[in-house]
C-alpha cells in the first residue's frame, strides 16, 4: 500500500490533540480513544482552511527538497520594498515564483510567517532605514517565539542588493536573518525558505551572467495600478567609480525581445495603460539571442566608455519599435539611460510614436568635467551639453530629467558651482538629487578620499534642491493655458480630486466632474482614462487643471501633434 505522508502542520495538530488527551486518560484507554477519535474525527481536508482541493494536489512538488521539509505551502509572506523601480519589479518576480509554490500573501504583519525585505544598497541612508526595519522585525520574531503562536515561527529573508553586500554581517555578526538571497537567486527562494525549517540559515548570493527571469511573468503586487514595470535587462557594466550597482547586480545582460513583447501584450490585455521599461542602462540593450545585421552603435562625439559594446542582435530602438506597436493606447516610458548612447535611431522612434513618452532621462551626475572624469562617466560637460542640444532639436519639446550628485570625492566649491550652472542652463523637468555616499568595493572607495564634510554635502544638496524647485516652478508655470494629455492614476482619498500624470510624468490634479466621452455622452473620470486637461495652476512638482473631455492617445495627438505644440528649448 502506498503510504501517505501527512503535512507537518497536520502532524502538529494531531500531536496537540494527543497531548491534550494525555492529561485525562490512562495509557491504554488513551490509545483506543485517540484511534477512535481519528476515525470519526475531522478528515485531512478540514485541517486545511479554505481548501476545496484534495491535499495531495495542494502540496507543492519540489523534488529537490528532502521530504521532511516539504510543507511550505500556505505560509504567509509580507513584502517590504525599499529602493528603486527595479526593486518593485523584482518583488513582482519573487511573488510570481512564491505564489506558484503555494505561498500566500498578507499585508498584515501579525498574520505573516515570512518577512521578505527587498533591499537597496545605493546610499548609506537606504541601508540605515533597512537596519532599523530589521531591528523591528527581530523584535517581532522574538515576541512571536514567546507567544501562544510560537508554533508559527517568523522567518526573515533579505533580498536584493544589500544581500550581496552584507551577507556576512547579516548572518554571522548580527544573526539578524534566516535567508539571504541576491538579485539573481530568486528562483532558489522556495528551497532557501524550506531549509530554514530545520533551523538553518540559507544564503544564495551568486550572481549570474545570464539570469533575466525572462520566463517568469511577474505578478503585480498592486493589481489596481494602471501602470506596470518591465525589466528588460539586469546588471551594469559601466563601472562609474561611485556606484555599487555593478557589484550588487552583476554583469549586464538583456532579456530576449520576444519575452518582453509577450509581457507587454499580456499587460495590455489586463488593461494596463502604461509600462516603464527598466534597466540600469536601457539604451545599451542588446538581444543577442536574435540574429540581425551588426549595425553597431556609433557613440556621439565626446563620449567614451570602459564598457565593451556588444555586437549584433536587436537593439533598444528595435525594442522600442516593437513594444510601442503592441497597443497604440499604451504609454511607453523607459529608465534609466546613460548619456553615452542615445543613437539617432532611438530618438527617431521616440519622435515618431505618439505613445512613447517624450521624456528623456539624461543623468548628468555633475556639471564639472574634472568631477565627471573622477566619476568615470566618459563625457565632459561640453559633450553633455552638445547631447542636450541634439536631443532637444531631434524631438522638439522633449522633457528632460537627470540625476545629480553633490559632494563627490574632492569636489571643490568651484566644481560644485559648475553643477549649479549646468542645472541653470538645461531645463530639467524632473531631477533626482543626491549627496554623495561612499560605498565599499567601488573604485572611489579604493582610489579617492571621501573628503567633502557631511555638513558641506548637506548644504550643497539644499542649494541644488532650491535651484531645481525654482526652475521647475517656472517651467510648470509656462504650461498654464496649455492642454495636456493626462493618464488618470487614482482618486485622492482625502480630497476626492483626480490624480493623473502628463506625458512628462508631472502630476496633474483636477476636480471630479462628468465630461464629454468619446461616444458623445458624458461620464465621470476613472483610473485608466485618458483626459484632455487644461492647465490652470502650477507648483514646482504638481500642476492643476480643468478636465475638458475624455480622449485617447491617437485622438489627442491627431488634433494637436506633439511637435507642433512645442518650440525648441535650447
Ligand atoms: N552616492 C550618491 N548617489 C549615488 N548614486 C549612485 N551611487 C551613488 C552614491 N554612492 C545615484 C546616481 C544614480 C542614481 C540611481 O543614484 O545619481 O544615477
Ligand atoms: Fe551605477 Fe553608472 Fe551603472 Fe548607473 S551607469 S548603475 S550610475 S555604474
Amino acid at each position: 500500500m502506498m503510504s501517505l505522508r501527512y503535512p507537518s502542520r497536520l502532524v502538529r495538530q494531531i500531536n496537540k490533540i494527543t497531548r491534550k488527551n494525555c492529561r485525562c486518560f490512562s495509557a491504554p484507554t488513551r490509545i483506543t480513544t485517540m484511534k477512535d477519535k481519528l476515525n470519526h474525527g475531522p478528515n485531512l481536508k478540514e485541517f486545511i482552511t479554505g481548501s476545496s482541493e484534495p491535499i495531495l494536489t495542494e502540496r507543492p512538488n519540489i523534488p529537490y527538497l528532502p521530504d521532511d521539509i516539504q510543507d511550505i505551502s500556505k505560509r504567509k509572506v509580507f513584502f517590504d520594498v525599499y529602493g528603486c523601480q527595479m526593486n518593485l519589479n523584482d518583488t513582482d518576480i519573487v511573488w510570481s515564483i512564491l505564489e506558484k509554490e503555494g505561498f500566500e500573501r498578507t499585508e498584515i504583519e501579525e498574520e505573516a510567517d515570512i518577512f521578505l525585505v527587498m533591499t537597496c544598497a545605493i546610499r548609506e541612508g537606504a541601508e540605515t532605514k533597512i537596519w532599523h526595519r530589521l531591528d523591528h522585525l527581530r523584535g517581532f520574531k522574538r515576541r512571536r517565539a514567546l507567544s501562544k503562536h510560537k508554533n508559527r515561527p517568523v522567518k526573515i529573508a533579505i533580498l536584493g542588493c544589500m544581500a550581496e553586500r552584507l551577507k556576512e554581517k547579516l548572518v554571522e555578526k548580527e544573526k539578524a536573518v534566516d535567508v539571504v538571497a541576491g538579485p539573481d537567486s530568486y528562483r532558489d527562494l522556495p528551497r532557501l525558505l524550506a531549509l530554514t525549517d530545520s533551523g538553518q540559515t540559507a544564503v544564495n548570493v551568486l550572481l549570474s551572467l545570464d539570469e533575466t527571469y525572462a520566463d517568469v511573468v511577474p505578478v503585480r503586487l498592486n493589481q489596481d495600478s494602471v501602470s506596470a514595470f518591465i525589466s528588460i535587462m539586469r546588471g551594469c557594466d559601466n563601472m562609474c567609480t561611485y556606484c555599487i550597482v555593478p557589484f550588487t547586480r552583476g554583469r549586464e545582460r538583456s532579456r530576449p525581445i520576444t519575452s518582453i513583447v509577450d509581457e507587454v501584450r499580456y499587460l495590455s490585455d489586463q488593461g494596463v495603460k502604461e509600462v516603464t521599461l527598466l534597466g540600469q542602462n536601457v539604451n545599451s540593450y542588446r538581444d543577442v539571442s536574435t540574429q540581425s545585421e551588426a549595425r553597431d552603435t556609433q557613440m556621439a562625439k565626446g563620449f567614451k566608455t570602459v564598457y565593451k559594446n556588444k555586437k549584433g542582435g536587436l537593439r533598444f530602438a528595435d525594442l522600442l519599435d516593437k513594444v510601442s506597436s503592441v497597443d497604440p493606447e499604451m504609454r511607453i516610458r523607459f529608465t534609466a539611460a546613460h548619456p553615452k548612447d542615445f543613437p539617432d535611431e532611438v530618438l527617431q522612434v521616440i519622435s515618431e510614436r505618439a505613445n512613447i513618452c517624450k521624456l528623456l532621462h539624461l543623468p548628468a551626475q555633475s556639471g564639472c568635467s574634472a568631477v565627471l572624469a573622477r566619476m568615470r562617466r566618459g563625457y565632459t560637460r561640453h559633450a553633455y551639453l552638445q547631447l542636450v542640444h541634439h536631443v532637444t532639436h531631434a524631438i522638439p519639446g522633449v522633457g528632460l530629467s537627470t540625476d545629480m550628485i553633490c559632494g563627490f570625492c574632492g569636489e571643490t566649491e568651484e566644481e560644485f558651482q559648475e553643477t549649479l550652472s549646468l542645472m541653470q542652463l538645461v531645463d530639467y523637468n524632473v531631477a533626482f538629487l543626491f549627496p554623495y555616499s561612499m560605498r565599499e568595493k567601488t573604485t572611489a572607495y579604493r582610489r579617492y578620499k571621501d573628503d567633502v564634510p557631511e555638513q558641506v554635502k548637506k548644504e550643497r544638496h539644499s542649494r541644488m534642491i532650491e535651484l531645481y524647485r525654482k526652475k521647475s516652478q517656472l517651467l510648470n508655470e509656462a504650461e498654464i493655458g496649455n492642454t495636456h494629455l493626462v493618464l488618470v492614476e487614482s482618486i485622492v482619498k482625502k480630497t476626492g480630486q483626480i490624480l493623473g500624470r502628463n506625458e512628462l510624468y508631472i502630476k496633474v490634479l483636477f476636480d471630479q466632474t462628468e465630461i464629454l466621452a468619446q461616444d458623445g455622452g458624458r461620464r465621470a473620470v476613472t483610473p485608466g482614462d485618458y483626459v484632455a486637461v487644461k492647465i490652470v495652476g502650477a507648483k514646482s512638482s504638481v500642476l492643476s487643471g480643468i478636465p475638458l473631455y475624455h480622449t485617447s492617445i491617437r485622438d489627442f495627438y491627431r488634433e494637436t501633434s506633439w511637435g507642433d505644440r512645442h518650440a525648441v528649448r535650447m
